[in-house]
C-alpha cells in the first residue's frame, strides 16, 4: 500500500527516485509524485495514474536536484487525483511529506489545524502531517517531526523534507515498513528493499516508534521520544537481477517459471536425503515448547491463506496434529482461545500485511507460540514472531502471488515433516519417502512449464468467457480456490473456487454452456468422488477442463479438455496442479490485454486494514 522513497547524496535525484518508484509500483499505482530540492526551492510534480505518466511528465519538463522524495499511491482517503497525490505540502510550500498508512485521527487534527489558520488543499489524511510539522517547526525538521509524531494516531511510515533544513530527510515508522539504505556518502529511505538493492546491500530496518535523519554524511536514529538508538546495518543477499523481467513479458510469467528453483532453494540445506531428517534449527523456536504443542492455528490472508489450507493437510497427515486455518482479518476480531500449547503459524509473503500482523500481536498477548513463514527478510511479522521460517523465493514483483505460494507449500511440508519426526508420528522411512518426493518436485514442475505453450493454446479459447467455476476436493480444494483467485485477480473474470462435494449445494445452479468448470482431479483418495462431481456438471451441459495425471487415460473420455501433470505423492499434488492454473489465468489475462503485474485496485502488500 503506497510506496515511498527518498534519496540524499551527490547524484542527480530524479532518475533514482523514478527508478525506485517503478520498483515500488506494485504497492499502489493510482497516482504518483516527486519533490526535489534545488537552490532552496522545492520542485514538486504529481500526476494521476501510473509512474509511466510521472516519467513522461518529467521527460517533458525535467526537474533537477540532489535530494528529494517520491511516492506511489494506493488511495485510502481522497480519490485518486493529481491534487491528492503525494508529496503533500504545508501552507507555505516549504516542506513536503510522503506517507504510507492511515492517520486515524486526521479529522480532529484537521479541524484544529484549520482553526489555527492552516489552509488545506487536499482530501487526504496525509496533509495534516505537513501542517503539524509546519506548526511545530522551531529550529530543525527533526525537532518538528518528532513533536508532530506525538499527535499522530494510526499507522504510518513517513518521510519529510524542508527547505529550511536542507539536505536532509527525516523519516519515521509506526506500522508500515521503512528501511534505510546506506551507500557511500548517500542515503536512502524506502518502503521496502527492492528499489535499494541496485544501490546498496547495507540496510537498516526501522522498528515501530523509531525515526531517522539521513544526510549525505550519515544517518542518526532516535525513538519518538528523542532518545538515540543504535542500529546495525544488515547485509542483504538479494541481487538486482532478481528484480528484472529477464526476457519475460511480465514479472508474473517470470515468477511462474521460477517455481522449480524456488522450491529447490526453500528445501536446500534443510533436508537430509540420507537420513530423511528435516533441520529447522535456524527457525529459532524454543525446542521444549515445540515438543509440547498440541494444536496448530494457521493465520494468513489471500494466497498465503490458501497455502495455509494446504498446511492443514500436510500437518494433520504428517505431524498428526490438529490444525485450524483462519483468515487474519476475521481471526483478529474473534474471541479466539489460545494457550501455551498452541503453535500459531502466521504465513505472509511480505511479512507486512496489516491484518496478519495485528493477528500475530493479539496471539502473542495470549501467550501462544508463534512461527512466521515469510519471504521478506526482517519484515515486521518475521521479526515479531517467536521464530521465522523463511521461504527462499526472492523478490516477488507481480501483484498476484505465484512463486511464493509454491515456496510456502514447501516450507509447510518441511514444517510438517519436522513436527512429524519430533512427535514420533513419522518414522525415518516415512520421512525419507516424503523428502524424496519433495526433492523430485522441481523437476516435475519443469515438465509442466515445458508444456506452457499448450496451456496457452487452451487458454486462448476461453478469453471471451465471463464466469468460471473451479472445483477440487481434499488437497485439490485449496488449489481450486487459488486457481479461481488468480483468474479473477488478473483477468477480472468472475471465478469461484468450490469443494467438489459442496457444488450441489448452490453453484450447480449456475452451470450452463457459458460457465466452464476447471476441475483439479489427480488420482488420490477422492478421485472417484470428484469424477462424480464431473458427471454432475456434464449432465447440466457444462464444459469441463480437468487437471489430471499424465497416466490418467480414463479422464480423457469424461471431460472436454485435459491438462496433464506428472504423477506425484497424493499429498503433494498441489505443487504440480497449481502451475497449470497459474499459467491458464496468466495467458487469459495477457491475451485480454490486462495489466497482469498490476491488476486494478490491488496492491502487493496490504499494510492498511
Ligand atoms: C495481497 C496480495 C496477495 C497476497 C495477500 C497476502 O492481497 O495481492 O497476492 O496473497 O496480499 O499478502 P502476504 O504478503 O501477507 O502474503
Amino acid at each position: 500500500m503506497c510506496g515511498i522513497i527518498g534519496y540524499v547524496g551527490a547524484k542527480e535525484v530524479v532518475p533514482i527516485i523514478v527508478d525506485g518508484l517503478k520498483k515500488l509500483e506494485y504497492r499502489g499505482y493510482d497516482s504518483a509524485g516527486i519533490a526535489v530540492f534545488e537552490e532552496g526551492k522545492i520542485n514538486r510534480r504529481r500526476v494521476k495514474g501510473k509512474i509511466a505518466e510521472l516519467e513522461k511528465s518529467l521527460n517533458e519538463e525535467p526537474l533537477k536536484g540532489h535530494y528529494g522524495v517520491g511516492h506511489t499511491r494506493w488511495a485510502t482517503h481522497g480519490r485518486p487525483s493529481e491534487e491528492n497525490a503525494h508529496p503533500h505540502q504545508d501552507c507555505t510550500g516549504s516542506l513536503v511529506v510522503v506517507h504510507n498508512g492511515i492517520i486515524e485521527n486526521y479529522l480532529q487534527l484537521k479541524k484544529r489545524l484549520q482553526q489555527e489558520g492552516h489552509t488545506f488543499q487536499t482530501e487526504t489524511d496525509t496533509e495534516v502531517i505537513a501542517h503539524l510539522i509546519e506548526g511545530y517547526y522551531e529550529n530543525s525538521l527533526e525537532q518538528a517531526v518528532q513533536q508532530a509524531l506525538q499527535e499522530l494516531e494510526g499507522d504510518f511510515a513517513i518521510a519529510a523534507v524542508s527547505v529550511k533544513d536542507p539536505e536532509k530527510i527525516v523519516a519515521a515508522k509506526m506500522g508500515p515498513p521503512a528501511v534505510v539504505g546506506i551507500g557511500e556518502n548517500e542515503y536512502f529511505v524506502c518502503s521496502d528493499l527492492n528499489p535499494l538493492i541496485t544501490h546498496t546491500k547495507e540496510i537498516v530496518f526501522l522498528e515501530d516508534g523509531e525515526m531517522v535523519v539521513v544526510e549525505p554524511d550519515g544517518a542518526r536514529f532516535r525513538d519518538f521520544s528523542g532518545n538515540e538508538v543504535t542500529k546495525t546495518p544488515e547485509h542483504i543477499t538479494w541481487n538486482p537481477l532478481m528484480i528484472e523481467k529477464g526476457g519475460f513479458k511480465h514479472f508474473m510469467l517470470k515468477e511462474i517459471f521460477e517455481q522449480p528453483q524456488v522450491v529447490r532453494d526453500t528445501l536446500q540445506g534443510r533436508i537430509s536425503l540420507d537420513t530423511g531428517k528435516v533441520f529447522l534449527d535456524e527457525v529459532g523456536m524454543p525446542a521444549n515448547r515445540m515438543d509440547a504443542i498440541k494444536k496448530v492455528v494457521i493465520v494468513a490472508c489471500g494466497t498465503s491463506y490458501h497455502a495455509g489450507l494446504l498446511g492443514k493437510y500436510f500437518l494433520e497427515n504428517m505431524a498428526g496434529i490438529p490444525v485450524d486455518v483462519e483468515y487474519a482479518s476475521e481471526y483478529r476480531y474473534s474471541d479466539f482461545i489460545l494457550d501455551k500449547e498452541v503453535l500459531v503459524v502466521v504465513i505472509s509473503q511480505s511479512g507486512e500485511t496489516a491484518d496478519s500482523l495485528a493477528a500475530l500481536r493479539s496471539i502473542k498477548e495470549r501467550g501462544a507460540l508463534s512461527l512466521a513463514i515469510c519471504n521478506v527478510m526482517n519484515s515486521s511479522i518475521a521479526r515479531e514472531a517467536n521464530g521465522v521460517l523463511y521461504t527462499h523465493a526472492g523478490p516477488e514483483i507481480g501483484v498476484a502471488a505465484t512463486k511464493t505460494f509454491s515456496a510456502q507449500m514447501a516450507a509447510l511440508a518441511l514444517l510438517a515433516i519436522y513436527l512429524g519426526q519430533m512427535r514420533g508420528n513419522l518414522d525415518p522411512k516415512e520421512s525419507l519417502t516424503f523428502i524424496q518426493e519433495l526433492q523430485r518436485i522441481p523437476h516435475k514442475m519443469e515438465i509442466i512449464l515445458d508444456r506452457a505453450k499448450s496451456i496457452e493454446e487452451l487458454a486462448l479459447r476461453f478469453v471471451p468467457f465471463s464466469h468460471f467455476l473451479y472445483l477440487g476436493r481434499w488437497v485439490s480444494f485449496p488449489v481450486a480456490l487459488e486457481g479461481a483467485l488468480k483468474l479473477k485477480e488478473i483477468s477480472y473474470i468472475h471465478a469461484e473456487g468450490y469443494p467438489g462435494g459442496e457444488m450441489k449445494h448452490g453453484p450447480i445452479a449456475l452451470i450452463d454452456d457459458l460457465m466452464p468448470t476447471m476441475v483439479v482431479v489427480p488420482k488420490d483418495r477422492v478421485y472417484d468422488k470428484i469424477l462424480s462431481n464431473i458427471s454432475e456438471v456434464k449432465t447440466r451441459i457444462g464444459y469441463v477442463i480437468a487437471v489430471a495425471f499424465d497416466e490418467d487415460e480414463d479422464i480423457k473420455d469424461k471431460v472436454e479438455d485435459v491438462i496433464p501433470v506428472p504423477q506425484v505423492h497424493p499429498l503433494f499434488t498441489p505443487f504440480l496442479t497449481t502451475l497449470p492454473l497459474q499459467l491458464f489465468a496468466y495467458y487469459i489475462a495477457a491475451h485480454r490485454g490486462a495489466d497482469v503485474d498490476q491488476p486494478r485496485n490491488l496492491a502487493k502488500s496490504v499494510t492498511v486494514e
